[in-house]
């Protein structure tokens, strides 16, 4: 158990008298869960009880389960009935209140959108509010590493640049309306594989650069009052127990002022996941709270940590009370409306030859295909599946913009358990459907009640029946639209055969109505992909070390996940990050920059000329990348660095600006612990995909870090000779020991340039010297006394 506690941050003790008027045993309870969904209160100190609910796409809440008194234990069959159910109706065991189901974090990221973000932040505070809920269980702000993962859908992208701004987004409008986010999960849970269990072994930089780094972003720009743990190990420690993630860089590096809670039962070591800075344990459990007393009676935890962590409980409590107000209805129209806007701006236009958009009234026949078509998918499973106050049925909307009697729906593939007879005859009734129709509309889904919480889908396929039920009507139907509720990238057999491809992803209650409207033109599609589509499993960066053996899940493509891993190799995707198709055009011109230069800390603006050059309205995003031209780091060929999402009525032009920060264009540098700026002239590629980067503008980089590395016992010569600090002190030993001058001696240290091996060994057996441990010593230390004083 670690007990050398590290500072832990925040400024003073600003609870210091109740602190003092708290007795052991309240601080215990304090720290501990209170049933399921909330903490104690102390009403004799005027300390309340806040009150949690999940979750990242809508407010999951039973006032009934809330109020409940676990006496001692929360109930944990209904607990992990709630996450592990499978099926359209599970949602929670004892009845949650109908909420707005908005669209999941899948959809949500293609809007690329942050304002939008921030408008379902507000959303999600006034639903909140509405039930007396202090702190929201989201967003859920996870990279999305691979498309297998069971909760993609909570999560916004494989990049940490667009999940932090959205994530921000979202953080910032609950905050504003005085309900506490909650960022999940802190960190490196990326599949639900063992996933209490399974140790996620990342290299440093990959750590630092891809997935601690949205949650860097958060807790610096929008100070979330709570940070939830997460389930997994990292690099061998639980992560409710780290005191490196809990403390050292969430609150000594970053400044995060606010409370860590657990997991859901995620706490293995109470004792030792207090110490490590996972101050609450969520939810109640006598054998913690036991074996927490345990370790403050005997000492094993001193009374400072758990003042310490009673203290941010108190900070939270003050935070939600502070906001209180009245519990008044959310206005469910309007949130339904948001929804739908949002589910429309982050559904992704694929692929189009024409077809769409359908003429309103006028598409001639169509055959709606898939039981998805009357029974939506519109969200994941697990602790995130909520109950929606309505649901926009796409086969209802489609009729609804159709002239009447011209709309014919057929499951094509059966719902629910059958055989492979009952699956060829639904199958055949389709194509023959498909005969006599103008456009056939397939809604196709991946399988449900397999993935989710608690487990990761086992291919990139769709549901069974569906491939082969795309690929029949589309070889048979005049015209064939897909429709993909899916959570992530799946595989497309059939692309070459079909005239459209649009995915809403999990896209929330609105789904139905925001597909018809994008179908018939009412909108033109503009979300992009936040996730790369391969052509196969293998081509995914993550493929060769997924899901692990042994407990343990090493991340072998190291900070080359995504679209960098794809670029770094040259493979080519089925779609690209950042890909979306409209049904307008648009021209970039007149890039620029304003500055030539960029040093630590500053800010550059690239400005884009963008016009709508289509007959409709619609909204493009520009995404700037960084190229370095000499990468000092591997992170693949270029790197999102920022993007601005614009809306354009047809014909209108706009100047864009896009901020870019130094910051983000630099990299984590394992050898000094720090974020470093590449130096050396850096290409700025601006256009509308990862894959589509017609303009550039080149700034010069300054580093404050030179390119060479400090000196070790084991350094090569040629790495001496580039470190100014090491070379001085290298040659004055020389010259010590030879009895030459330093000139000389730096004449003779770069004869032994090409000699591999490390520059103590090389000196000594190439003059005949035997050097003392002592001596070596003295000039490392000199030389770090150089480096860090610079020069
Ligand atoms: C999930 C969390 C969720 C919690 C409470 C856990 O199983 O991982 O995301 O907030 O349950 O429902």
């Amino acid at each position: 158990m670690q007990t050398d506690l590290p500072a832990g941050g925040e400024p003073g003790a600003p609870h210091d008298e109740r602190l003092a008027a708290l007795d052991t045993d309240e601080k215990i309870a304090l720290v501990s869960g209170n049933g399921m969904w909330r903490t104690h209160g102390v009403p004799r100190l005027g300390i309340r009880s806040v009150v949690m609910a999940d979750g990242p796409n809508g407010l999951r809440f039973s006032p009934e389960q809330a109020a409940e008194d676990g006496g001692g234990n929360a109930d944990f069959a209904d607990f992990i009935s709630l996450v592990t159910r499978r099926g359209a109706a599970a949602a929670h065991t004892r009845g949650p209140e109908p909420a707005t189901c908005f669209p999941t974090a899948s959809t949500v990221g293609a809007t690329w959108d942050p304002r939008s973000a921030r408008e379902l932040g507000r959303a999600f505070a006034a639903e909140c509010r509405s039930f007396g809920v202090g702190v929201l269980l989201g967003p859920g702000m996870n990279i999305r590493r691979t498309p297998l993962a069971g909760r993609t859908s909570e999560y916004y992208s494989e990049d940490p640049l667009l999940t932090g701004v959205m994530a921000a987004g979202v953080v910032h409008g609950l905050q504003e309306c005085g309900v506490g986010a909650c960022v999940k999960h802190f960190a490196a849970n990326n599949s639900e594989i063992e996933r209490t269990s399974m140790d996620s072994v990342i290299e440093e930089r990959a750590l630092r650069d891809i997935y601690l780094r949205a949650f860097e972003r958060v807790v610096r720009e929008a100070a979330p009052w709570v940070v939830m743990s997460s389930y997994n190990r990292l690099n061998g420690v639980q992560a409710a127990q780290h005191p490196w993630l809990l403390t050292r860089v969430l609150r000594d590096e970053w400044g995060f002022d606010g409370l860590v809670v657990s997991d859901w039962h995620g706490i293995t070591d109470r004792p030792a996941s207090l110490l490590a800075g996972n101050d609450l344990d969520m939810p109640e459990s006598a054998q913690r709270v036991a074996r927490l007393r345990a370790g403050v009676t005997s000492g094993a935890v001193p009374p400072e940590a758990l003042d310490r962590a009673t203290a941010r409980v108190l900070r939270l409590a003050d935070r939600v009370a502070a906001h209180e107000t009245a519990p008044a209805p959310f206005d469910a129209d309007a949130h339904h409306d948001l929804a739908a806007r949002i589910a429309r701006a982050g559904t992704v236009l694929l692929a189009n030859n024409g077809v769409l958009p359908l003429e309103p009234a006028a598409a001639g026949k169509l055959l709606v295909l898939g039981t998805g078509a009357v029974e939506p998918v519109v969200q994941g499973f697990g602790s995130a599946r909520m109950v929606p106050t309505r649901l926009d049925v796409p086969l209802t909307e489609i009729e609804r913009r159709s002239a009447p009697g011209t709309v014919t729906h057929l499951p094509g593939v059966p719902a629910g358990p059958h055989t492979d007879d009952e699956r060829r005859a639904a199958r055949a009734a389709a194509v023959a459907a498909a005969k006599d129709s103008d456009v056939a509309i397939v809604f196709a889904h991946t399988p449900q009640n397999a993935d989710g919480e608690n487990a990761d889908r086992a291919d990139l396929g769709l549901e069974p029946g569906y491939d082969e039920l795309i690929a029949a009507v589309a070889a048979t139907a005049a015209r064939t639209v897909v429709v993909l509720t899916v959570p992530d990238a799946v595989t497309m057999p059939w692309i070459d055969d079909v005239d459209a491809v649009l995915v809403p992803f999990y896209a929330g209650q609105a789904m139905g109505s925001a597909v018809a409207s994008l179908l018939f033109g009412e909108h033109s599609p503009s979300g992009k992909l936040t996730t790369t589509f391969p052509r196969r499993l293998a081509d995914t960066p993550s493929f060769l070390g997924y899901p692990g053996e042994g407990g343990r899940h090493v991340y072998v493509e190291g900070a080359l996940v995504g679209y960098r891993g794809y670029d770094a190799r040259d493979l080519d995707p089925l779609f690209p990050f950042g890909f979306g198709l409209s049904y307008t055009t648009f021209a970039l011109s007149d890039v620029t920059v304003d500055s030539g230069t960029v040093a630590a800390g500053e800010r550059l603006t690239v400005s884009v000329r963008v016009r709508n050059t289509g007959p409709r309205d619609g909204a493009e995003v520009v995404q700037v990348y960084a190229a370095p031209e000499r990468p000092r780091f591997r992170s693949g060929p270029r790197e999102l660095v920022g993007f601005a999402r614009v809306e354009l009525a047809a014909g209108q032009e706009r100047t864009v600006t896009v901020p870019v920060d130094a910051d983000d264009l630099a990299h984590w540098d394992v050898t000094r612990g720090r974020r470093v700026l590449d130096d050396g002239p850096v290409r700025l590629l601006v256009g509308t995909s990862s894959r589509d980067l017609p303009h550039q503008v080149t700034v010069r980089a300054t580093t404050d870090v030179p390119r060479w590395a400090p000196l070790r016992r084991d350094s090569a010569p040629a790495a001496v000779l580039a470190n100014p600090h090491a070379r001085r002190e290298v040659a004055a030993l020389l010259a010590r020991r030879l009895g030459v001058d330093p000139g000389t001696a730096d004449e003779l240290l770069q004869e032994c340039r090409r000699s591999f091996v490390n520059v103590f060994d090389t000196l000594a057996n190439r003059f005949r010297l035997v050097l003392d441990e002592s001596e070596i010593d003295a000039v490392l230390t000199a030389a770090r006394q150089g480096e860090a004083r610079g020069g």
